[in-house]
């Protein structure tokens, strides 16, 4: 065939190609096989050293405008396809379902403090907060617990420096509200508590705690008992009593710790894998505040009386909730977190 006429007909084939491509896949392999450095529109510019000198300059001509107009031909089927893209993206089917956006909600311990602080509320108590970075006197000393004491351990405490800590109990909080207030006081403090305990199913280093305080004139044992009690009925269930066993308590005199029934065996010393057998679960402490901790913020103890309790909110949410592992409610795994 004669070159010029070979030209023509590499034109004509590359345009009936061009025009049977739908996608930007096939058209790549358009541009390799015409356009690519190895393609047919190359080969063919190549020839023109093959031909006798006078035939040069017209084929030369013939092949840099077939060059040019498969060059444009491609780039205006590639802007086609990509607007194709674009319309086909934006396009929207409003007879589709649509689809369900998942949104998040409160953890069960918010869920929980909100819960009980209520319950608190309801009985008259307001809700104080306290720093999670403390100092020695707002967690110990205050509190009567003198430096000797045990609790106040290195091994026993996450210490920032020998007199700056992250609180170990929310009792802080019972130092820093009546630093700050006069009596009548009547406040319940949720938050986080730190303790260098190893983790298993029922410790973690961070947990929760409730902490209660009530001074006023005349508070006596009977108020602690009867609130508590009216809490456990109103939190767990009228079925469920509480119990106070003497136990002792640097700030609290006398103390006791709080023990709920179990909900799951009559405590017949069976292998309950809550309360061991026992039918009760321990709960927290509570007691009539040591007139120490009264004196150490300025209060009359003299005039003044105070109960004080301290519970364990993740406690609480587990025997609520039958949770056998702690440690599930700081995993984060949503497939927990979605049945509250
Ligand atoms: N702070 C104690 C603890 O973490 C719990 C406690 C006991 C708090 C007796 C109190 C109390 O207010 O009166 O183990």
């Amino acid at each position: 065939m004669e070159p010029l006429a070979q030209l023509e007909s590499l034109r004509e084939e590359a345009m009936a190609q061009l025009r049977a491509v739908a996608d930007t896949a096939s058209l790549e392999r358009w541009r390799i096989r015409y356009l690519g450095a190895k393609g047919a529109v190359k080969s063919a510019v190549q020839r023109i050293k093959d031909l006798p000198a006078e035939a040069r300059p017209s084929y030369g001509k013939a092949a840099n405008q077939l060059k040019s107009a498969l060059t444009e031909a491609f780039e205006s089927a590639r802007s086609k396809l990509g607007a194709g893209a674009r319309r086909r993206r934006q396009a929207v089917d409003v007879t589709l379902p649509a689809e369900r956006v998942r949104i998040g909600h409160q953890h069960i311990i918010t869920q929980t403090i909100d819960e009980i602080t209520e319950i608190w509320a309801r009985m008259g108590f307001t809700v104080a907060y306290g720093p999670e970075v403390e100092d020695e006197r707002h967690n110990f000393s205050a509190l009567n617990t003198p430096p000797s004491h045990p609790a106040r351990d290195e091994l026993a405490n996450f210490y920032i420096s020998p007199s700056i800590m992250l609180r170990s109990q929310t009792s802080t909080v019972q130092i820093r509200v009546m630093e700050a207030q006069d009596p009548p006081v009547r406040v319940v403090s949720p938050g986080r508590v730190y303790r260098p305990d190893t983790v298993d199913a029922t410790h973690s280093f961070m947990f929760h705690q409730l902490e209660g305080l009530y001074v006023d004139e005349g508070v006596s044992m009977v108020d602690l008992k009867s609130d508590l009690d009216q809490f456990c009925k109103a939190y767990f269930g009228q079925q469920v009593a509480a119990r106070l066993r003497p136990h002792y308590f640097p700030f609290t005199e006398p103390s006791a710790e709080v023990d709920i029934s179990c909900p799951l065996c009559p405590g017949d010393g069976g292998t309950c894998p809550i309360c061991k057998g026992t039918g009760w679960i321990e709960m927290g402490g509570c007691g009539m505040v040591d007139p120490n901790v009264l004196e150490a913020v300025g209060y009359d103890s003299e005039k003044y009386t105070g109960y004080a309790f301290g519970m364990g909110i993740d406690r609480m949410v587990m025997r609520k909730y039958n949770i056998p592992d702690i440690r599930l409610l700081f995993e984060n795994d949503v497939r927990f977190l979605r049945q509250f």
